[in-house]
């Protein structure tokens, strides 16, 4: 579905990906893990269409899309959820959701709540409750459900775990493999690297923007490189 080929991308003068390559099939959740500063985001800006690649080539469903910008990704349902922040916490749940409807019909957006009521079900009592009441793992669901208004093939979720507390952090994850199991794919970068690998079919060790170590989900979790630099033993 979707390949990244020898993948060169920075900012200005400053090169972060070089040479990189990644894979992701139908269906596949994959996980990035690595360092700070490793370029994990950036692979994700590279798929979204925020950062065009300067070598390279990334293919969507065979077609070359390394020129193709935000608007036509999301137009051929590559969603992306960036790191933090990702609601408006003065507006309200239902203004959070209905930001969608730039890109589909309120006839649409009715039907597709229906659907997001069907993961989210906390969600249809809340709709007018501001989202800055909304704790932080409810907060991730909020941007979650807005992208999957707009049926998402990929999504693009950048630490979803960041700054929620453990059990927190297993609903988010389950709700990643639920969705996954209906058929939408996804590349998840996370800190929380035993998370992250223990939903993932694959992995990729990313080190100063390039590639280090890849495998199965569980073949990473037993690399013995990969538990005393990212599982903390
Ligand atoms: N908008 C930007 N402008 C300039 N440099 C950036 C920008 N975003 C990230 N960088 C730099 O790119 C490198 C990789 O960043 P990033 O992809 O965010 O890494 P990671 O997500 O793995 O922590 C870092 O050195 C970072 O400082
Ligand atoms: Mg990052």
């Amino acid at each position: 579905m979707l390949t990244l080929e020898s993948i060169t991308a920075g900012y200005g003068e400053l090169t972060v990906l070089s040479d990189l390559d990644i894979t992701l099939a139908k269906g596949e959740t994959v996980c990035l893990i690595g360092p700070n500063g490793a370029g994990k985001s950036t692979v994700l800006r590279v798929v979204a269409g925020q950062l065009y690649p300067t070598g390279g080539r990334v293919l969507y469903n065979e077609s070359d899309v390394s020129g193709f910008g935000c608007q036509k990704k999301i137009s051929m349902g590559i969603l992306f959820v960036p790191q933090g922040r990702n609601v408006f916490p003065s507006l309200s749940i239902l203004e959070n959701l209905h930001l969608s409807r730039v890109f589909i019909s309120e006839e649409q957006f009715r039907e597709r709540l229906e659907d997001v009521f069907l993961t989210f079900p906390w969600m249809r009592e809340k709709l007018q409750n501001s989202a800055g009441s909304l704790s932080g793992g409810l907060r991730q669901m909020l941007a979650l459900s807005r992208i999957l208004l707009l049926r998402p093939q990929l999504v693009l979720l950048d630490e979803p775990s960041l700054g929620l507390s453990p059990l927190v952090v297993d609903e988010v994850f389950q709700i990643i493999s639920d969705l996954n199991s209906k058929e939408i794919s996804f590349l998840l970068v996370e800190q929380n690297a035993r998370k992250g690998l223990s939903v993932a079919h694959r992995g990729y060790v990313l080190e100063s923007g390039r590639n280090r170590l890849t495998g199965s989900g569980n073949s990473l979790l037993d690399d013995p490189e990969v538990q005393k630099l990212y599982l903390g033993g």
